[in-house]
Formats: C-alpha cells, structure tokens, sequence
C-alpha cells in the first residue's frame, strides 16, 4: 500500500479510468516487461478480482495466454465446490497446449472447484467442417453458453507478437502492417482506434457479443502492451483493465 501510495498509483488508476471510460482500473507498480515477478502480481491481483465478482451459477469465459495461465495459477484451490462454469471464450487459435483458452479454462475450473466445458474444434479445419461441427446440437449449446457468459475474462496480446507467436503466414503479417493493426484479443487483430481489421477462423465469442456480457475484465501489462491496450479498451464493450505501472504509464503519454 505504501508503494502504491508513494508513486501515486491510486490516483493514475482513477486518471486511466476516466480518460479510457472503465468501470475500474487496477495498476500493480513495476513493469512486467523488465520484472517477471510483476507479471505474478499482476496475475495475483486479477484472480482476487476474479474471486470477487464470481457468484453461484455464472458462466466464465477465458482466454488463453501467459498471462491467463498465470492467473489460473495464483488462485487458491479451493477446498469446497463451486456451482460455476468455466469455458474457453474461443477455439484453438494456434497457440501451444497450455497456452490455449480450454487449458486455461480446465486449470482455472480446478483451483476454482468449478466446472468446465471445453471446445474440441481444431484450428486448421476448413470453413465447411466448422459449420458442420457448429450445427451439433452440443456443440451450438455450448456456442450459445460461451457467448451468454456473464464474466469473459481475456489476455491483451500486441498484434505484432501474436502473429508472431502464432506463426501466422507472411502474408497475413503484412496485411496486418498494412491495416495498422496493434492490438489482439480473443483471435481479433484491432487498429489503434479499436476497428477490428482481422479475425482469425475460430469458433466462440465474437466482437458483437462482447458488450451484452455483464463484466469484460481485459489483463495485461508491460509498456510494450500499451499501444495494444488502447487498442483493446477503444473497441468498447470492456469493462475493467488490470495492469502494471509499465504500460498504464506508457498508454497515459500516447492517449
Ligand atoms: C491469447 C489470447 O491466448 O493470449 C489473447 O487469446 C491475448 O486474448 C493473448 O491477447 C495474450 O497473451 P500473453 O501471453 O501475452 O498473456
């Protein structure tokens, strides 16, 4: 609290939240890009949220990423059930095993006591396969939860790094230079102004279902998020940012 106070971060906090439109902002201090124990806090601090806002009988949606996965990590197991439901906001979008959104959706369930429903769609089927698979009665069920979910938790990625991470062809890489995009989550590549310039062919929640859920809760940190962040937040729709001191200092100089 004493370093919060001292490098005034309470009060950045409520500075980004009026200058970005948010319900809340939460800044950890420190940069996770310099200090990987800040990405921890920052991690911890979105899991107690998370804990927080949780009710009996909600549905939440998540993403994958490191930072997701962290969280899933510092949240304590519980020891008691817990009638809520955890889904991968979207299906594969390339990413390793553990970074995907079921894995972090099947980890996060456990130290929960929640359940899960995962989503067992390839990434590389063609569009006829996916609208095949999609028409299943199970599987539109579950489509329908994940876009019903009343808390969608998700990782901001920087454009760049995800194309990268992804391995998305060379082609694609250039005509996300070309469309300006810098900012990604959930599969979707924004410009700085929030315009969607390029989605990935992945089953789950989409841009349009994003301001009907309850709490948007957007986690990411370090400057080199800040472009992305702007990006994220400026699409609407999202009702919380956690970060660090890093990028919300970074995204106060380029706001
Ligand atoms: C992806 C999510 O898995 O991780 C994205 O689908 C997010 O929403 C990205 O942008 C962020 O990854 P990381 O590893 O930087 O937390």
């Amino acid at each position: 609290e004493y370093l919060r106070d001292f490098r005034g971060i309470s009060q950045l906090e409520r500075e980004l939240e009026r200058r970005l439109v948010l319900k809340r902002v939460t800044i950890v201090p420190g940069d996770s890009d310099l200090d990987p124990t800040v990405k921890k806090e920052l991690a911890r601090a979105t899991a107690q949220y998370l804990q927080g806002i949780l009710q009996a009988g909600m549905t939440l949606a998540v993403t994958g990423g490191t930072t997701l996965a962290e969280v899933a990590e510092s949240l304590p197991p519980s020891r008691d059930p817990w009638p809520i439901t955890v889904v991968p906001a979207r299906g594969g979008l390339g990413e390793e095993v553990e970074l995907q959104a079921n894995s972090v959706a099947a980890r996060i369930a456990q130290r929960l006591g929640a359940q899960y429903r995962l989503l067992h769609i390839p990434d590389d089927l063609g569009e006829e396969a996916v609208l095949a698979l999609q028409a299943e009665p199970r599987i539109r069920e579950l489509l329908d939860q994940i876009k019903r979910a009343d808390v969608l938790l998700h990782g901001i990625g920087s454009a760049e790094e995800m194309a990268r991470r992804r391995g998305l062809p060379a082609e694609t890489v250039r005509l996300l230079r070309k469309r300006r995009a810098v900012g990604e989550a959930f599969g979707f590549y924004f410009d700085r102004e929030g315009r969607v310039v390029y989605t990935t062919s992945s089953v789950g929640i989409r841009q349009e279902d994003v301001p009907q859920i309850t709490h948007v809760v957007a986690v990411g940190g370090g400057r080199s998020k800040a472009e992305a962040s702007l990006s994220v937040i400026s699409t609407g729709g999202q009702d919380v940012f956690i970060t660090d001191e890093g990028a919300a200092r970074t995204l106060l100089e380029i706001l």
